[in-house]
């Protein structure tokens, strides 16, 4: 290859899996990681993500909270394109509700796809990664990994265990030449709010204007940023918690 396709094409040949693949971040993931070489198997319980499949893109409907779904994910990528490379642990959801009207349900669901899917993914994967020497984990965290305002408790809690997730993963994983990081978003007009507002892009476009850099980020403004965790370009970054966020964690306005 030469130096220029490294440059544009940097995942040639690699091999990638990516959850909440039919929306927001995790379909701008998809896009530029498959513009850039990888095949990619794309995780999302919405069964519009069959509508994805194309060369180089096996799409998987699936729950990330349970097990098998996350064991598939991995055969699939093995079976497929006979490698795993990348791992972004993308899917997510959030709840506002003060924790005094929040139900058992409700926290344990939040929990479940925002922590545990996380966590089987990445157990998964690592099942591939370790023995082959080689791979990248990239989670997509949040200012709540941090930060925390009321309404968002269960949320806060699950992005917290995903950034320490993070660290203590990758301090197991550099031991097989794996790197572990996570993207620390602000907000992005995605989907991801449509369950609690009548526009839920608009609001995020709103509440994006609190952060110093005064406006929401677009999905692709985060997908750079998880692209670039999964290259080599990145070879040095282990354990990290990279903030992409509009200078939301520094300070609210
Ligand atoms: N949008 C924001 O403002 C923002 C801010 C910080 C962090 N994030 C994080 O970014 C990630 C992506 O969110 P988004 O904003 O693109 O949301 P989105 O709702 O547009 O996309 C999320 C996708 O994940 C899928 N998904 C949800 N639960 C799933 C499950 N159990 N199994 C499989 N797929 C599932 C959904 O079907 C959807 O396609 C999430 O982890 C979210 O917490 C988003």
């Amino acid at each position: 290859m030469t130096t220029s396709n490294f440059a544009n094409r940097p995942f040639d040949g690699q091999a990638a899996i990516v959850t909440g693949a039919a929306s927001g971040i995790g379909l701008a993931t998809l896009e530029l990681l498959h513009a850039q070489g990888a095949n990619v198997v794309a995780v999302d319980r919405d069964d519009g993500v069959r509508a994805l499949a194309r060369p180089g893109v096996e799409p998987l409907v699936a729950d990330i909270s349970r097990e098998e779904s996350a064991v598939m994910a991995v055969r699939t990528a093995v079976e497929r394109y006979g490698r795993l490379d990348i791992l972004v642990n993308n899917a997510g959801i959030i709840i506002n509700k003060p924790v005094i009207d929040m139900t058992l349900d409700e926290w344990n669901s939040i929990q479940a796809v925002n922590a545990t899917g996380a966590f089987l993914f990445s157990r998964e994967a690592m099942r591939v990664m370790a023995p082959a020497g080689h791979g990248a984990i990239v989670n997509v965290g949040s200012y709540a990994c941090y930060q925390a305002f009321p309404t968002i408790a269960a949320y806060a809690a699950s992005k917290g265990a995903l950034a320490q997730l993070t660290r203590a993963l990758s301090l197991e994983a550099i031991e097989h030449n794996v790197r572990v990081n996570a993207v620390g978003s602000g907000d992005v007009v995605t989907n991801i709010t449509n369950h609690i507002h009548e526009d839920g892009p608009k609001f995020l476009a709103e509440h994006g204007r609190n952060a110093p850099i005064r406006r929401a980020a677009q999905p692709n403004e985060i997908a750079e940023v998880i692209a670039f965790l999964a290259s080599e370009k990145a070879s040095y970054i282990v354990g990290a918690v990279v903030m992409a966020d509009g200078g939301m964690s520094v300070a609210l306005r």
